[in-house]
């Protein structure tokens, strides 16, 4: 059966028409283009397909489309302002938590939506915050790292 949905998709608003079994994954990469949106195990398991929707980090692949009518998503190319990385984004970028670059999307919107909650994480909070979210290449600790610099830069914007 299909239906029509509709999305808020980075600030942008889309009305699609979906089969019931497709996944919200499917739709954003296949239909609406957002192909930083990435697909590993497809079972809830890898955290690859992580996106924002009306505020959570959920994991893509395992949301229907049709049960996300009427939901706002943030997909990493909605994250940046324009040309300006955000603060997680650089500092990604700066302290080498990307190798292959493939649970990185996922990885940092899992991150921004925990930031959101605990702007002042421990070490340990940041381990259980990424805990669904696999990194095959780093081993972790530039990316604990990384998130460990975003929270104060993003502290330190805040407190400006
Ligand atoms: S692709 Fe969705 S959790 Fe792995
Ligand atoms: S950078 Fe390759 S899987 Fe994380």
């Amino acid at each position: 059966m299909e239906h029509t949905i509709k999305l808020k998709v980075n600030g942008i608003s889309y009305d699609v028409r979906v089969q019931s079994k497709r996944s919200l994954l499917s739709v954003l990469r296949d239909d609406l283009g957002y192909i930083g949106v990435k697909e590993g195990c497809g079972a809830g398991e890898c955290g690859a397909c992580t996106i924002i929707m009306d505020g959570k980090a959920i994991n893509s692949c395992m949301v229907l489309a049709v049960e996300a009518d009427g939901s706002e998503i943030l997909t990493i190319e909605g994250l940046s302002d324009g040309d300006n990385l955000h603060p997680i984004q650089k500092q990604f970028i700066e302290k080498g938590a990307i190798q292959c670059g493939f649970c990185t999307p996922g990885m940092i919107l899992t991150t921004y939506e925990f930031l959101k909650r605990n702007p002042d994480p421990t070490e340990d909070e940041i381990k259980v915050a990424i805990s669904g979210n696999l990194c095959r290449c780093t081993g972790y600790v530039q990316i604990i790292e990384a998130i460990t610099a975003a929270a104060k830069e993003m502290k330190s914007n805040k407190e400006q």
